[in-house]
């Protein structure tokens, strides 16, 4: 396998919006970035992937970009990002960029021209369709709820928006908006960004047609996702992505694919004939909800420790030497992961740093959510009033103004699922707004702040955060940690989730307990050695404990060298 500095990098996930605001205007800003890179850069971590900061009307948070070529000024000026570059490159943290190129924003110049007229140089931009039987051209549901078509009176026609009515898609069918984002992405990379992570890029090519979707439940629009999900034209166009742009420059690129499979993957990642150097899944974030429910967003179940070892480990052995993984447990479209895979009452401190524990241990490459490293949980507002996120407000008035569910029932969904549980502001400080603004945050902060924030943990040598900046140490240290071949152990156990990691010459053992209860750890026979060194755990543990059998404390997290 090859050695690569994306590879063996752990990448930080800044949400801009929410994370350390410098004017006092209650939102996050790109000067606050700059105030805590030394923050960052005692983490470890030497990769910040930003999500959106360009010029955006904000319908969904900065996913709507109305110029690829300018920063929100709600944010600062290019002047202070290309200083936050600066400060960014000087501690050694590379910088990556989102890009998002299957949609813009109705607000984007080239929208705006194409909505004047049919005949208009830019229409072809977009996707357009006359109207079927006086009504929508297809069936299709867009993620934001309701249709994914919105009518446009001045020219009669109908334009396709998978999200917002406010983000209308690109027609990547047109060549001139691939050369304009070929372009766009030439003008970043020549400012010297380190890569980029694609919004969900593999929905930008569309089956021909715009087929409707199967009918699968009573509701008016249905899920087109095999019209637009991997589509006929994907990798035709991620390969002229990477010859017209990416193979000129040394970067990071992380697709963001729901639905896609290994295979897809591997197609995707491989190292020699693939596009891009990892992807995003979604299989274990799926867990939790029903099979085929209409949106994982509004379904809950609980998830089984079997299940989740089962798609690890497959995405685990099947890009091993075909691709590359990138791991994570949570980003600003997901629940905190301690609140959701972990326990974030009584054990919230054992059980983030379980979670980071296996986070950082897999084959792949990391990814941190800002928060996570000092264990920052789900909130509950109690009003749908307090809730920002375009997606949870549309789904709470389809759900409660238009099907007629219990509003409670629905806020309960939220708790568990809604975005904003990952897009309250940052928590610094005990002090007013948790340190991250001195007016109005843009959406309020979770109260228990008080207790979980940077200023304690940073003073607490047992935080979850000095795990964090250990572990990313380790693996720094340890090749293995980046390399080794991973083999799961126990695959049967329901509460303890252990496995193997291999080179030629080295192998680490990794035991994590994601229950509440002390469960008996019994190594199988065939994984003999002599010796095991400790590496770290989230307990205290004596030196001679038998790693043959051990009754685990809850959440329980140690990774051994055995020799
Ligand atoms: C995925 C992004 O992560 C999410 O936040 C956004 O709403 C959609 N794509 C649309 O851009």
């Amino acid at each position: 396998m090859k050695k690569t500095w994306w590879k063996e990098s752990v990448v930080y996930q800044i949400y801009p919006r929410s994370f350390a605001d410098s004017n006092g205007d209650g939102i996050g800003d790109l000067r606050g970035i700059i105030s805590k890179l030394d923050y960052l850069k005692d983490l470890g971590v030497n990769v910040v992937w930003l999500s959106p900061v360009y010029r955006s009307p904000n319908d969904d948070n900065g996913y709507d970009i109305s110029d690829y070529r300018d920063i929100m000024p709600e944010f600062g000026a290019l002047a202070d990002w290309e200083e936050l570059l600066t400060e960014m490159h000087r501690r050694g943290i590379k910088l990556v960029m989102d890009l998002v190129v299957n949609h813009t924003s109705d607000e984007h110049p080239w929208f705006i021209e194409a909505r004047k007229s049919r005949d208009n140089p830019y229409r072809d931009y977009y996707i357009w369709r006359p109207a079927r039987d006086g009504r929508e051209p297809n069936n299709w549901q867009s993620f934001f709820s309701g249709s994914a078509w919105q009518y446009d009176a001045p020219t009669g026609e109908y334009y396709l928006h998978l999200f917002s009515r406010k983000q209308p898609d690109l027609n990547w069918e047109n060549p001139r908006v691939r050369a304009e984002i070929y372009d766009m992405m030439h003008w970043w990379l020549k400012k010297g960004v380190d890569g980029f992570r694609m919004d969900v890029i593999n929905m930008i090519s569309k089956a021909p047609g715009l087929p409707d979707a199967p009918v699968t439940s009573g509701e008016r629009y249905q899920f087109g996702g095999r019209y637009f999900v991997n589509g006929p034209r994907l990798l035709e166009y991620l390969d002229e992505m990477k010859r017209t742009v990416l193979s000129h420059y040394d970067v990071l690129t992380v697709g963001e694919t729901p639905l896609v499979s290994t295979a897809h993957a591997i197609d995707i990642t491989n190292e020699e004939t693939g596009h891009l150097n990892m992807l995003f899944q979604f299989e274990h974030m799926d867990l939790d909800a029903e099979p085929g429910a209409a949106s994982s967003r509004a379904s809950i179940r609980p998830w089984r420790l079997l299940d989740l070892k089962q798609v690890m480990t497959r995405w685990q052995k099947d890009l091993e030497g075909h691709g590359w993984n990138s791991l994570y447990l949570s980003n600003h479209d997901q629940p905190r992961a301690v609140s959701r895979f972990g326990n974030d009452g009584r054990y919230r401190v054992e059980s983030a740093k379980l979670l980071a524990t296996f986070l950082h241990t897999l084959q792949g490459t990391p990814y941190v959510y800002q928060g996570e490293e000092i264990g920052m949980t789900n909130v509950a507002f109690e009003s749908i009033e307090d809730y920002r996120d375009i997606e949870t407000c549309n789904m709470y008035r389809e759900y409660v103004e238009e099907r007629g569910y219990d509003p409670q029932a629905v806020l309960a969904t939220i708790h568990a699922k809604s975005r904003d549980n990952a897009r309250t502001p940052v928590q610094w400080d005990a002090g007013a707004q948790a340190g991250f603004t001195s007016g109005t945050p843009w959406i309020k902060v979770n109260p228990n702040y008080r207790t979980i924030n940077v200023a304690q943990a940073l003073a607490d040598p047992d935080s979850i955060l000095h795990y964090y900046r250990r572990l990313i140490q380790l693996r720094k240290e340890n090749p293995i940690i980046v390399y080794g071949r991973y083999e799961l152990i126990l695959d049967a156990d329901e509460q303890v989730y252990a496995y193997t990691r291999t080179l030629p010459d080295d192998r680490l053992l990794v035991i994590l307990n994601f229950s509440a209860d002390t469960p008996v750890f019994a190594l199988p026979g065939h994984i003999g050695f002599s010796a095991h060194d400790l590496l770290i755990a989230n307990y205290p543990v004596e030196p001679s404990d038998d790693i043959r059998l051990l009754t685990l404390r809850p959440y329980e997290a140690r990774v051994y060298r055995l020799r």
